[in-house]
């Protein structure tokens, strides 16, 4: 059996040992689906990482991008069938890619997704729909705000892992330099469609910032 062939083993593995102890039919929410993430040209194996750091990081992006998908699903509640609606879904569909990623790279890993997620299924939505009550700008306030504190969340991960062996991790950091990529495409949307038009705009998007940073500290750890 070839390496890919171990690594699809070892996923599944690792999923049938998550049911077996878990008593789980599936992964709440229905987190997991497919294990399709292959790491050919580098030595990152679930063996020879750093687990402490590669847990963390998995563990908080996948929570963040779940969070994200939360968010877009509540902004598209309130003005999914407004001008900015395309706009919104948009975004949206380029957010199930990140948690689908995600998602695989957490069979691969074997990393377990923070205790967390059912509440970051309720904030998120409320607050994506609360800030879309907002209007428009409100919506594209909080889009700004989010997206730049996982902007440079992601830049943080990034130092890391060059730190840590850029070899080893290359194929991970390049996943997440093109999600990082496209969060900062998000925030430029929403620059671009009037975000700092919302009403008390510095107040909303620091306070929105406030909560991004307490929910990346509890989701690396819990
Ligand atoms: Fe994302
Ligand atoms: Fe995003």
């Amino acid at each position: 059996m070839g390496y890919a062939g171990s690594v699809a083993v070892a996923a599944a593995s690792a999923s049938s040992l998550w049911r077996l102890c878990s008593g789980a039919q599936r992964f709440p929410f229905g987190y997991v689906r497919s294990a399709s993430i292959r790491f050919y040209s580098t030595g990152m194996t679930y063996e020879n990482i750093n687990h402490a750091t590669i847990d963390r990081i998995i563990r908080v992006d996948h929570a963040g991008e779940y969070g994200a998908n939360r968010i877009y699903a509540g902004q598209m509640a309130v003005l999914g069938r407004t001008s900015v609606g395309p706009l919104i879904q948009k975004m949206w569909d380029q957010e199930k890619d990140h948690l689908k990623k995600f998602n695989e790279l957490m069979i691969t890993f074997r990393v377990r997704p923070t205790i967390l997620m059912p509440l970051w299924n309720i904030m998120g939505f409320v607050l994506g729909a609360g800030t879309a009550m907002l209007g428009k700008e409100g919506a594209m306030a909080c889009t700004v705000a989010v997206e730049e504190s996982i902007a440079h969340h992601y830049n943080n991960q990034i130092r890391t892992l060059m730190e840590e062996d850029p070899e080893k991790y290359e194929e991970l950091l390049q996943i997440i330099k093109k999600i990082r990529d496209e969060e900062l495409e998000h925030h430029d949307t929403g620059l671009d469609h009037d975000a700092e038009l919302a009403p008390a705009y510095i107040i909303l998007k620091n306070a929105i910032q406030v909560g991004c940073k307490a929910a990346i500290y509890l989701s690396e750890r819990i």
